[in-house]
């Protein structure tokens, strides 16, 4: 079963899915990641990208599209964080997954708003591997430092508060009318998870309703 990893900016998608991928041998697919290393190496997409992401609109969805299309061709189940964001990216995916024979569940981080900005601008990233950290909800052992390599922390470009002001609304307008294509209660393609929750009960959530709608995960139990 692939999930897909519903939710605003800062409401914990990346977090989880690196946590998940750990403990059950899920394989996190984040686009922003993918952007975002393309934009340091400065390929081709990286260099289209850099000015949506840096304003905090999206990139177009032909590029996105075209981008996916090899990644999701790979063998096992994956997460898929911050694909798709909009319906036209929802569309195309169903299409793969349907040639593929695979099926999903989209997972809606339920977050309140106004926990967004402190969550974005206190954010520090290992960025060669996306792992995040918080000043204050889930600091590093050592300051600015990553626990695993020890390589420096940096903050992201686009965690600027008046970026983040876009990313939210951008998210409103593009990504929030996918509730509504997931939430069909007829096949019950989308379970919400409380994600105002401290970071390990949002785990335990994540992994009670995963389990409790009879998906089945590759790996290790937790
Ligand atoms: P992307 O990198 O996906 O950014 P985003 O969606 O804005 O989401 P974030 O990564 O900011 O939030 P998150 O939910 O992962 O939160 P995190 O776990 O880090 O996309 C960046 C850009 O790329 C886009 O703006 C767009 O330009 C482009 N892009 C990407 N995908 C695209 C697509 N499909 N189509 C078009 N364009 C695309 O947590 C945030 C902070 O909160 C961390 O510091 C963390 O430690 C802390 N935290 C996490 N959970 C909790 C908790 N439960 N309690 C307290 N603190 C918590
Ligand atoms: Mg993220």
């Amino acid at each position: 079963m692939n999930l897909i990893f519903l939710g605003p900016p800062g409401a914990g998608k990346g977090t989880q899915a690196k946590i998940l991928e750990e403990r059950f041998g899920y394989r996190q697919i984040s686009t922003g990641d993918i952007l975002r290393t393309n934009v340091r190496e400065g390929t081709p997409l990286g260099v289209e990208a850099k000015g949506f992401m840096e304003r905090g609109a999206l990139v177009p969805d032909d590029l996105i599209i075209r981008m996916m299309e090899p990644v999701l061709d790979q063998p096992g189940d994956v997460i898929l964080d911050g694909f798709p964001r909009t319906v036209a990216q929802a569309h195309a995916l169903d299409d793969l997954l349907a040639r593929k024979k695979k099926s999903s569940v989209a997972i809606l981080f339920d977050v309140d708003p106004e926990a967004l900005t402190e969550r974005l601008t206190g954010r520090w990233t290992h960025a060669p591997s996306g792992r995040t950290y918080h000043v204050r909800f889930n600091p590093p052992k050592t300051d600015l430092v990553d626990d695993v390599t020890g390589e420096p922390l940096t903050q992201r470009p686009d965690d600027k508060v008046e970026t983040i002001r876009t990313r939210l609304a951008v998210y409103q307008t593009e990504t929030a009318p996918l509730i509504g294509y997931y939430d069909d209660p007829a096949d019950a393609r989308m379970v919400r998870v409380d994600a105002l929750a401290p970071i390990d009960v949002v785990t335990r959530q994540l992994v009670a309703s995963v389990t409790g709608n009879g998906f089945s995960h590759s790996g290790k139990p937790a």
